[in-house]
Parts: structure tokens; C-alpha cells; sequence
């Protein structure tokens, strides 16, 4: 029997009365199902900053993160969020998404003090990581994979990368409609666990979720594999509609693992 993450990251949509409908109508669905598993399915949304504290105790089944922030505790840094600002406001916080590697710059030493950062004030870090097209067809993926996994949680202890969820979001699957196979993506997160291992001595304590167009149509055959724990999901996040039908596949899942 294996627990699930399903977490939706919203990029950069929904108002704050947008967002606060959304986590209503999502909690009503999970309730309205019965008992819902929340201990053994996490169900997670990282809304934009302006909509984390709106929506904060909104839903008992509903966790929220921060896409980002920054690794200072405060200082001037415009435009920036800060730990101490999300503290207590949520349990998760985004680090590395690709659309902030590549269009932000954002760099792996960066990466690296932000998920040092999170841990140090207590937030669960989800590391995306994952390789562009040129690199998978130039049969470099898991030597990408390696490279991130190495800087990012690079001076890192055990118990500290024990804690870390890790998403592994292959570029050319994001917002393409194009997702990595279920076998490709088991076969790189059989790698990442083999790594994250290496690092924590505990090949079954990290969460590896899948993301990289995750929709209801392919979430039951990605949840499948062996080693996904989760998805993180973006365009069909946006809809409750979709968004509950993956999270109906997981329980599905789960349940049909429990028999
Ligand atoms: P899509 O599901 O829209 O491909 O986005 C994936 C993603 O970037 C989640 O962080």
C-alpha cells in the first residue's frame, strides 16, 4: 500500500475570489464523497501569494504551499517573500519549477540555500526537477537528473533530504499536452529514488511525484507506477472538475491497493 501527493500548482491564475471558490467547491466534492482519506492522500494547491492567506483554513482536506520565495529572513530585496512571511500561512513551498529556472534564471546555489532555507524554518520543500528535449534526445536525461539532484540538495544531512518531496517535471511534458509515458517517467523516478537513496540511506521515505501534462485521462495509468507517489498538476489544476478526477483515481487506487 503506497499514500499519494495530488498537488496542484495554479502558476499565475486565479484572483483571490477565484482562488477562494475553487478551495470551497473542492472541499464540498471531497466531503460530499464520504470519508475521505486524508491521511493516507494529500490533497495540495499552491495558489498565487496574494490568494495563500485568503484561502488559509478554508478546507481541513486542502493543504496550500508558495510557489516560491526567497531565502532571507527579511531585507531589501523588492518584490520578494520571505519564510517568515508564509510562515504559519502554509506547509509547502515550490522550489526550482522550471518556469523559474528559465525564465527567471533562477540557479541551482540559489535552489539549493532556498530548500536549506525551508527547512530551516520548517516548511516541506518540493524540488522540481527535469530535463529539456534536446537533452532527453540526446539520451542525457539522467545525467541532468543527477547534476540537479547534486547542487540542489547539495551539504544537505539525511534526515534533511529525507524530508525533501522531489517533482520530477520533464520540460518538454509541460504545458504541451505532451506527457512523459508511464514508463518513462517510472524509469526516472526508479533513478531519482535510487539516488535519493544514496543520500538518505531510506530509499522509501522521499515522495517522487510525476508532473508534466498530468490530466484525468492519464493520471490513473501514472499513479500506476511503482514509484510515483503523487502528481503535480498544472492546467488541469485550474478546474475542479479535472482536478478531483485525479484525486478520485488516487482514492481508487488506493482503495483497490488495500484489498
Ligand atoms: P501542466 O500540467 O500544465 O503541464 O504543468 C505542469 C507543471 O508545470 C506543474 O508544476
Amino acid at each position: 500500500m503506497k499514500d499519494y501527493i495530488i498537488a496542484g500548482n495554479w502558476k499565475m491564475f486565479k484572483t483571490v475570489e477565484e482562488s477562494i471558490s475553487f478551495i470551497t467547491q473542492l472541499d464540498e466534492k471531497l466531503g460530499a464523497a464520504g470519508h475521505f482519506p486524508d491521511d493516507l492522500i494529500e490533497v495540495l494547491v499552491f495558489p498565487p501569494f496574494t490568494s495563500l492567506y485568503p484561502v488559509k483554513g478554508l478546507s481541513p482536506r486542502i493543504k496550500t504551499g508558495a510557489q516560491d520565495f526567497y531565502f532571507e529572513d527579511q531585507g531589501a530585496y523588492t518584490g520578494e517573500i520571505s519564510p517568515l512571511m508564509l510562515k504559519n500561512v502554509v506547509d509547502y513551498v515550490l522550489i526550482g519549477h522550471s518556469e523559474r529556472r528559465q525564465l527567471f534564471h533562477e540557479s541551482d546555489e540559489n535552489i539549493n540555500k532556498k530548500i536549506k532555507a525551508a527547512l530551516v524554518h520548517g516548511f516541506i520543500p518540493v524540488l522540481c526537477i527535469g530535463e529539456t528535449l534536446e537533452e532527453r534526445e540526446a539520451g542525457k536525461t539522467f545525467a541532468r537528473i543527477e547534476e540537479q539532484l547534486a547542487k540542489d540538495l547539495c551539504g544537505l544531512t539525511p534526515g534533511e533530504a529525507a524530508r525533501i518531496v522531489i517533482a520530477y517535471e520533464p520540460i518538454w511534458a509541460i504545458g504541451t499536452g505532451r506527457n512523459a509515458s508511464p514508463e518513462q517517467a517510472q524509469e526516472a523516478h526508479a533513478f531519482i529514488r535510487k539516488i535519493l537513496h544514496e543520500k538518505t540511506g531510506n530509499p522509501e521515505i522521499v515522495r517522487i511525484l510525476y508532473g508534466g501534462s498530468v490530466k484525468p485521462e492519464n493520471s490513473l495509468a501514472i499513479l500506476s507506477q511503482n514509484d510515483i507517489n503523487g502528481v503535480l498538476v498544472g492546467g488541469a489544476s485550474l478546474k475542479v472538475d479535472a482536478f478531483s478526477v485525479i484525486i478520485e483515481n488516487s482514492v481508487q487506487l488506493l482503495n483497490s491497493s488495500i484489498r
